[in-house]
């Protein structure tokens, strides 16, 4: 009965594939890293920014899905929220977050933006629930 379900090649891929599933889960805390565009888009938008008092400091390690004020996807590593109300960052919000193209939610409130619109760039986040630049 094993001998016959093993080489059954459809049972045998399903079974790996729930393999993989489950050592993804248990390990995902570890292994979760974010995806390189979606970093580089961070890392510039962080050079975009002024952050007199390093409420971005912990946004230099590989792994983006731990930086202050992000949350990925647990399943995929895309980047879902972008949540930074500080109160302490400044100048400006540069276009790539456009790149975060899975983005739900983004809360910049009580920074320094000073923009008199809502910048253009963000209508192009089609994934966007919330949205908080007050
Ligand atoms: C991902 O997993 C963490 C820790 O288990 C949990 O706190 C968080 O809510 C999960 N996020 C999503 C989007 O499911
Ligand atoms: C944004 O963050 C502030 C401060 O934590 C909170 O009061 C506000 O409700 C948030 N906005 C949204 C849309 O969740």
């Amino acid at each position: 009965m094993t001998t016959t379900s093993m080489t059954n090649p459809v049972r045998f891929r399903l079974m790996m594939f729930m393999l993989c599933l489950v050592s993804h889960v248990v390990n995902g805390e570890q292994e979760m890293r974010c995806h390189p565009k979606e970093r580089e888009a961070l890392l510039q938008f962080k050079a975009a920014a002024v952050d007199h008092y390093g409420m971005l400091s912990s946004w230099t390690t590989p792994h983006c899905c731990q930086w202050q004020g992000i949350r990925c996807s647990n399943l995929t590593a895309h980047i879902l929220s972008l949540h930074l109300p500080t109160g302490y960052i400044s100048g400006e919000i540069h276009e790539s977050l456009m790149e975060l193209s899975l983005l739900e939610y983004l809360n910049l409130s009580s920074n320094y933006f000073g923009y008199e619109k809502i910048p253009d760039f963000l209508g192009s986040l089609r994934n966007l629930k919330y949205l908080d630049l007050a």
